[in-house]
């Protein structure tokens, strides 16, 4: 391959590479707040640079190795390799040090009075989301982090068993989870819309399988979401998801989960008293419907290896059934 075929294939790779998560609701690129913005332009401004710069280093090898080219003279040779090689690094690493430094407040600053907080535990591999209440209980949900267009949002972060990360790439940067220390993640969500989170640490066998989903609403449409998953469950009056909430009693998941009204009040998985209203199940990985919940119940070891919860996969369709109305019911 010639030098020029090199290069055009590495153009390509990076271009390719680039285009891949440049949209979609789970891109840095596509920012839905302030915070996303500045590290879209840093991106953008970090991207460019560099292109500009490779494109230059190229061309002068090439030109370099072009056999009609003279020989530089001792003094020519001495001033290109000082002033490449020392005082432009030197110069272009400054201008960016100089455009970067000031992003590092905006995650540092302390939380305006009006923030809300919002708390989430990483788990294997799940998040535990709870807002907290001036009046009344908190309210507590899993894997789905609603929140207000408009307002800052302070995310307080735990750990409950090894160190996961939190990442909503439409809105921010990523911060740690560490089991033993919290950390904390200012963010302003500034565009209503359905985003995308993940864990962007690696936490287990089922570490890929550890997303989320975050509801940007307006302030009104919010209090009122937040106002709706205060209440606790409904009583279900369908017969097939009553004969459920039977089966779940019976089966003992209420040691496991909590659903607020009833006498499930387990706390080592996911909060299930609003679980018919989430989009997903399983953070992130299935589009929440009856059959969905029928596979997770059945099939939880294949479908998120390593689970906590075992996999039912003994119970007849009819009970699989029963249990999937019954949860689906709890909107
Ligand atoms: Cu949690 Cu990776």
């Amino acid at each position: 391959m010639t030098l020029r075929g090199v290069t055009s294939a590495l153009l390509s790779v990076t271009l390719v590479l680039g285009a891949a998560r440049c949209s979609g609701e789970q891109s840095s690129l596509e920012p839905a707040g302030p915070v996303a913005s500045g590290i879209a332009t840093l991106f953008w401004g970090m991207t460019i640079t560099g292109v500009v710069i490779w494109l230059a280093v190229i061309g002068l090898a090439l030109y370099a190795a072009s056999s009609a080219r003279a020989p530089l003279s001792r003094g020519r040779g001495r001033a290109l390799i000082i002033g490449g090689g020392v005082v432009f690094p030197t110069v272009v690493l400054s201008v960016l040090l100089a455009v970067a430094l000031p992003m590092l407040p905006r995650f540092l600053r302390a939380a305006p009075s009006d923030a809300l907080r919002v708390h989430v535990t990483g788990r294997q591999w799940w998040w535990n989301v709870r807002y907290e209440s001036n009046a009344g209980p908190a309210v507590v949900l899993a894997n789905e982090v609603h929140l207000p267009a408009g307002r800052s949002v302070e995310f307080l972060l735990d750990a409950g068993d090894v160190i996961h990360s939190f990442w909503i790439p439409a809105l921010g940067g990523k911060m740690d989870m560490i089991p033993g220390r919290r950390t904390r993640l200012l963010l302003e969500p500034s565009t209503v819309g359905v985003y995308r989170g993940a864990c962007a640490e690696f936490c287990g066998t089922s570490h890929a399988r550890m997303t989320f989903i975050v509801v940007v609403h307006e302030a009104a449409e919010f209090d009122r979401w937040l106002a709706a998953q205060a209440e606790p469950a409904q009583i279900p009056a369908d017969p097939l998801a009553a004969r459920g909430a039977a089966i779940f009693g019976e089966l003992g998941c209420g040691a496991c989960h909590a659903v607020r009204g009833t006498d499930a009040d387990g706390m080592i998985g996911p909060d299930l008293t609003h679980v018919g209203s989430r989009l997903t199940i399983a953070a992130g990985l299935l589009p929440r419907s009856t059959d969905a919940f029928q596979s997770f119940i059945a099939r939880t070891d294949t479908i998120k290896p390593g689970a906590l919860m075992p996999a039912f996969g003994m119970l007849s369709p009819g009970d699989l059934q029963a249990l999937a109305a019954y949860l689906d019911a709890l909107k």
